[in-house]
């Protein structure tokens, strides 16, 4: 397995994966992500392409995209609450459902890790969804640790 930077005639693939994602977030917590994945969040990963400050980076296992993921530089500046914060985010990140449990995931998150270290951040963050439980067990095994919630109440 090869993990890299993805090039440009591996976006559809790359879609592909974003359903499986889009899928999870659907079945999970069906009043907020809409069933589908229809022409618009199909072309965002060319908004993604297209952005400077972010990437796409994939695991390649016998000529397939079996796993992606989008980094995105994120700068906060300083406000009257908080200092200034610089970080790398994981805004989507997803193995393919035929190659889980095979460590794909993990080799992506050292490739990020090793990636952000060399570009001189010192964090890196990612959200999720809290039904997702399979997420939080894979983030909670490669080390992230919880340091933010959001608290709902249906009324
Ligand atoms: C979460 C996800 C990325 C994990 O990918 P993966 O390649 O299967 O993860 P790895 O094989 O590297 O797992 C490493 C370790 O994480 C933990 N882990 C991973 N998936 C797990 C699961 N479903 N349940 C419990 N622990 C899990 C285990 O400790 C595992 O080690 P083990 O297999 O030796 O027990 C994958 O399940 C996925 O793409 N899910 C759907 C999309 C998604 O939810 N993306 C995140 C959106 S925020």
């Amino acid at each position: 397995m090869t993990i890299r930077f993805a090039e440009e005639n591996e976006l559809d693939r790359i879609n592909d994966l974003r359903k499986q994602v889009n899928d999870v977030h659907v079945e999970g917590k069906p009043e907020v992500f809409k069933p589908g994945f229809g022409e618009e969040l199909k072309d965002f990963i060319k908004v993604i392409w297209n952005d400077p400050e972010q990437s796409i980076v994939v695991a390649e296992s016998e000529g397939d995209i079996c796993g992606f993921a989008v980094l995105h530089h994120i700068n906060k500046p300083e406000n009257p609450f908080m200092y200034e914060r610089d970080f790398l985010d994981i805004d989507e990140f997803c193995v393919d459902k035929d190659h889980r449990r095979q460590g794909v995931a993990s080799a992506l998150i050292e490739f990020i890790k090793t990636y952000a270290k060399d570009q001189g951040y010192k964090r890196i963050e990612l959200n999720m969804w809290e039904f997702n439980q399979d997420a939080l067990a894979f983030y909670e095994a490669a080390g992230f640790e919880t340091f933010r919630r959001y608290m709902e109440m249906f009324i």
